[in-house]
């Protein structure tokens, strides 16, 4: 069993260590987790004692809201584009392949972090795998389409559950007002096909593999970071 406090400093060593690379002037797209809540407050922190300039672009009501607690002007992608963004991850590759959407934001944070010019991730040390797909791909469909869609996900061979909510009857609503299947499949050979046969599925608004350039893995442990 993990000790949930090592599990959250390493996460905060991630966080803090990726807001070292911000600079005056730079737009951040700010991802979503508890890891990247880390990232967050560390810019609001420099902001405050520094007097840096940023602007960020929330992947996520989350992270909008902790943007704002921590006084973050706020943009969007009509108005700039992005310098530099940071995300967690819930699976981290040897070729830096991710599944992302453990919090059901990962259609935001796709197209945040796809259209940044520079993509971290921060992770703790329990997110890096040799092979991604213990952990379900997490695939936000239009509520309509589940039904169908999961018939498609069971013949592609994968085990589907809709993620249901807690403290909420019924399914988990995204922040785009979606369902989410979480696709269980035993094995991913090649997660960049994978990506791209799932959103062609009639129904699916977009699915947590990212098989896109990452540009670093900042991972934290108990006692600081290692950078890939
Ligand atoms: C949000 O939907 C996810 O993509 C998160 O970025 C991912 O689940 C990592 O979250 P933690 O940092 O909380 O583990």
């Amino acid at each position: 069993m993990k000790d949930a406090s090592k599990n959250d400093s390493s996460k905060k060593n991630a966080g803090y260590k990726a807001a070292e690379y911000v600079e005056d002037g730079m737009v951040l797209g700010l991802g979503t987790g508890s890891t990247t809540h880390y990232f967050i407050e560390k810019v609001g922190m420099r902001i405050k004692e520094e007097g840096i300039n940023v602007f960020g672009i929330p992947t996520s009501f989350q992270s909008l809201l902790i943007a704002k607690e921590w006084n973050i002007p706020i943009t969007t992608l009509e108005e700039h584009d992005i310098d530099l963004s940071v995300d967690g991850a819930d699976e981290v590759d040897g070729e830096f392949n991710l599944i992302k959407g453990g919090g059901a934001a990962h259609t935001k944070e796709k197209i945040v972090d796809y259209a940044a010019k520079k993509f971290f991730v921060i992770v703790d040390e329990s997110k890096v795998v040799d092979s991604l797909g213990d952990f379900p791909v997490p695939v936000e469909v239009l509520p309509d389409a589940s039904r169908v869609v999961i018939k498609t996900l069971e013949d592609m061979g994968a085990n589907c559950e809709i993620r249901m909510a807690q403290r909420k009857d019924g399914p988990v609503i995204t922040d785009n007002g979606n369902f989410v299947i979480d696709a269980k499949f035993s094995e991913i050979d090649s997660p960049s096909h994978l990506e791209i046969d799932l959103n062609s599925i009639p129904g699916v608004v977009e699915n947590g593999i990212f098989s896109q350039m990452v540009d670093k893995v900042i991972i934290g442990t108990e006692e600081g970071t290692k950078e890939l």
